[in-house]
């Protein structure tokens, strides 16, 4: 097979990058691991920051959100027994939409195909060669038949754990981890949501954060041990401590949970997010702590970056915009991770943290609820930094 980009991850920064491309009239075919079925079913976060929503839209694949999401103008802040709302529309004049990561998949996986996109599921011992040439490739096994996917470049997608980044050869790129000593149990749950607004909760018990994915479905997280045991948790333990951290101000409506998980915390970048003909994108090349839930949107800066450095690159025959890439990325990756760090350091209890530390938390979550300008800043950058 022959294409001009070469994708591999089918999740949302090589689905999105295949969609801009395929409205820039560039060619490309995307590989993918796992199950069409898989991908549309993984949970993420659901939070979509302005820009990002306003991209769905304009690029065509935006009309269910705008069907079935909900745009919240601020959130609340849980602490000393009350709740605080920031208010963003206020402050900054700009919205977040509150839509499942796994409903944009599914719309952008059937845009793909209603646009005649290819995107090859299932696909097995997926390798890159020569990307260090001008002729990169992609090699994998696909309904039980080994192929190659000739390309001119790689939009390297597949996540964390993907095989893109290893593919760049020792001691080009430089790491930079920071793990965290706690974990997130999350569930969503069949009931009516407890407060029109998210909730981030500060606790001496932990942090806890309320959010919704629409009229019946809600999505909670409590601060937990990073190994932490599900079995430990029964469904009533789970209301309870969510009552408590939540502060305890008013009952939780409770319902049936349809999913319980342990989502790891840690920050991560590596550095360049390109190598020779490869462009890493999305969680390939950062992780951020999902306090914020700036992944996503992240991915898609990405992606925007790289299509429109493509495009020129084929109209024009200009690389600028492709060997800027990396440092145009990198500047709002920093900021998010920056972002994502403090409200993680803001929500959660450290274990190894002083008395002071803790007098000193509280006092930063009671500046933000008094003063404008502290909120202004966690406003501008809750909604998403302006893109480039
Ligand atoms: C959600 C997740 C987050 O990490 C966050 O900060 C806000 C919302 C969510 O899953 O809805």
């Amino acid at each position: 097979m022959r294409t001009r980009i070469g994708i591999v991850g089918a999740g949302p920064a090589g689905l999105m990058l295949s969609h801009l491309l395929h409205r820039a009239g560039i060619e490309s075919i995307v590989v993918e691991a796992r199950s069409r079925q898989y991908c549309e079913a993984r949970i993420r976060a659901g939070l979509i920051e302005q820009w990002a929503a306003d991209m769905l839209v304009e690029t065509g694949v935006g009309a269910r959100m705008q069907r079935e999401s909900m745009v919240h103008d601020g959130i609340h802040m849980a602490f000393g027994g009350a709740l605080h709302r920031i208010d963003f529309h206020k402050l900054v004049g700009k919205r977040v939409t509150i839509y499942g990561q796994q409903e944009v998949v599914k719309d952008l996986i059937a845009q793909r195909l209603a646009d005649g996109g290819q995107i090859l599921f299932e696909a097995s011992d997926v390798a890159l060669h020569g990307i260090d040439g001008r002729n990169p490739k992609i090699t994998f096994t696909h309904e039980g038949r080994a192929q190659e996917i000739d390309c001119d470049f790689i939009g390297g997608c597949d996540g964390f754990h993907g095989v893109c980044r290893p593919s760049i050869p020792d001691g080009v790129l430089t790491t930079y981890d920071r793990e965290y000593p706690f974990g997130w149990l999350g569930i969503l749950a069949k009931t009516t949501p407890v407060a029109d607004e998210l909730i981030y909760a500060y606790h001496p018990r932990g942090f806890a954060l309320f959010s919704m994915r629409g009229p019946t479905l809600v999505r909670y997280y409590l601060q937990c041990a990073p190994d932490e045991n599900l079995d430990l948790w029964p469904d009533e333990k789970i209301w309870d401590e969510l009552e408590t951290r939540l502060g305890g101000t008013r009952p939780l409506p409770r319902g049936p949970l349809v999913e319980k998980i342990i989502a790891p915390m840690r920050s991560f970048v590596a550095e360049p997010m390109q190598h020779g003909r490869l462009f890493l994108a999305g969680d390939s090349a950062h992780i951020v702590p999902p306090t914020g839930a700036k992944g996503m949107n992240l991915a898609f800066a990405d992606v925007r970056v790289l299509s429109r450095a493509l495009a020129e690159f084929y109209r024009s025959g200009a690389s600028d915009l492709l060997e800027s890439y990396s440092q145009t990325c990198l500047r709002r990756v920093w900021k998010a991770q920056r972002f994502s760090w403090w409200m993680t350091r803001l929500f959660h209890q450290f274990p190894d943290e002083t008395p002071f530390d803790k007098k000193r938390q509280v006092a930063e979550l009671d500046y933000l609820a008094s003063s404008e300008v502290a909120a202004t800043s966690l406003a501008e950058n809750y909604v998403g930094l302006p893109v480039e």
